[in-house]
């Protein structure tokens, strides 16, 4: 592997990445509606030590200080998202908060002040109270309301904002919050509420790209897209064609769930469909679970200007026979995704490092989704336990996997543009609250003033920018 200085090519976009709910605080402030988040937090036993996002980094206060952050690292981007009942503060545009409105475009004009290229994420994951109270993202009717809201910030925001990305990670938003109840809404139903809510992301998500591509489009000149993540998945055993099949569903279940009607063919993957009708047959169930696409709706496939990937981490799949009658998307998957034991674990558990993990990845959206441009717009490395500033271990993991995807430019042909690290800041990280920290700068959450303060991969991150590359 080749170490050295301008590796990456020019205009590479370099970022770091939050998101309003986790670091925002003043959940009540200035006229701001309650959010999912904030019902869920507030009610006990959901999140560590029932810690919630009340305050957080109060990055609504200290914006200022972020921006600090963002000029130390030497970033040209920087990724965060709209909190949508701050700006409608019951979800719908019948009522704008103008001081929200203030807020984000303080931000947004301080960023183009600073040379930062904002990139700005509409939904992520934290949907006004009001719009949860009527179904929220199980009612069909979800999708105009966020088309309205995107619109709205299309017309506000727009002139100046260039990058969009309408929802992040619907899949952890159907799932986490529908099926296993682990984020808000907090449902727990393991039949079809994961796949409804899916569907709802999707036709809201292809709604409010139409809905620019038409109004906005053509004097603003952005590109809109969707953040998804997913792990890559290999056969456990490579020599074994069940595991290999397991490995390929693996990956229609979190990867082409979204991806393949969005970039590949207007539909969900084939094997998910069918394993996820037959079974629906066999469970009595009067039609799939899992929705069908209707001709009336504006088409979904080919509703994103750019690949967004979220990426963290890597399985390695075998066959799972699901227990009969069991429903919910692993059983309907069928496979199940296990760590390598050569894999080291950072923090939370879900996380082994894989950085190799990401160069495939962006080879088979190259060879899946007809060679899009792609912004990996989410990356990261957690901590847990007592804090560490001098983390060289996360050091070594954004230098290993930088250099993964400077192979998967040179070597595979991906056109990468850009790179965002998970996280600008420690914040709150949903149901694991503050004990798990993605920053690259530590915030000292006991302190009054939460204090920010660069870690070692900070420092190094921002070598990296600076040189384009590696140091030789
Ligand atoms: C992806 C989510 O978008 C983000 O909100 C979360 O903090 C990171 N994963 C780390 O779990």
């Amino acid at each position: 592997m080749s170490i050295k200085e301008n590796v990456f090519p020019s205009h590479f976009a370099w970022g770091a990445a939050t998101a309003a709910y986790q670091i925002e605080g003043a959940w009540n402030a200035d006229g701001k509606g309650p959010s999912i988040w904030d019902t869920f937090c507030h009610g006990k036993g959901r999140v560590y030590e029932n810690q919630n996002g009340d305050v957080a980094c109060n990055s609504y206060d200290l914006w200022e200080e972020d921006l600090r952050c963002i000029q130390q690292l030497g970033l040209t981007h920087y990724r965060f998202s709209l909190s949508w009942s701050r700006l409608l503060p019951d979800g719908t545009t019948r009522h704008i908060n103008q001081k929200g409105v203030s807020y984000y475009n303080r931000v947004i004009n301080d960023l183009l002040a600073s040379n930062v290229t904002p990139m700005v994420t509409l939904y992520h994951f934290d949907l006004p109270q009001a719009l949860q109270d009527q179904g929220g993202w199980t009612s069909a009717h979800i999708a105009d309301a966020f088309n309205s809201y995107a619109v709205f910030c299309f017309g506000t925001f727009g002139d100046r904002v260039k990058l969009w990305l309408t929802l992040n990670e619907p899949s952890v938003c159907a799932k986490l919050g529908h099926e296993d109840g682990l984020h808000a809404p907090g449902l727990r139903d393991p039949g079809a509420a994961a796949y409804l809510v899916g569907h709802n992301m999707l036709r809201a998500h292809a709604k409010a790209w139409h809905s620019y591509h038409a109004l906005f489009r053509p004097e603003q000149r952005g590109l809109v897209s969707l953040a998804l993540s997913s792990d890559w998945a290999e056969p456990l055993d490579p020599g074994s064609p069940e595991d290999a099949a397991a490995a390929e569903r693996y990956m229609a279940f979190t990867f082409g769930w979204f991806a393949s009607p969005v970039f590949m063919t207007g539909d969900y993957p084939a094997v998910m469909r069918s394993r996820i009708d037959a079974r629906s047959r066999a469970q009595g169930f009067l039609s799939s679970r899992l929705p069908a696409f209707s001709e009336g709706e504006p088409s979904v496939l080919g509703t994103a200007d750019f690949f967004a990937l979220n990426y963290y981490t890597s399985r390695r799949a075998r066959s799972a026979s699901p227990p009969p009658g069991t429903l919910g998307l692993k059983s309907d998957q069928g496979a199940e995704g296990v760590l390598d034991p050569s894999w080291p674990v950072c923090g939370v558990s879900w996380l082994a490092v894989v950085p190799d993990g990401l160069r495939k990845l962006l080879k088979h959206i190259k060879d899946t989704c007809n060679n899009p441009a792609v912004y990996i717009t989410e990356n990261g490395f957690s901590q847990v336990g007592p804090v560490d500033l001098e983390d060289f271990r996360r050091c070594g993991f954004y230098r290993d996997t930088l250099l993964e995807v400077s192979e998967a430019i040179h070597e595979d042909g991906v056109d990468v543009r850009g790179y965002f690290a998970w996280s600008l800041l420690d914040n709150f990280e949903w149901a694991d609250g503050f004990s798990v920290r993605f920053g690259l700068f530590h915030v000292d959450f006991e302190h009054p003033k939460l204090t920010r303060s660069m870690y070692r991969s900070g420092r190094e991150y921002a070598k990296i920018i600076a040189r384009n590359g590696f140091p030789s």
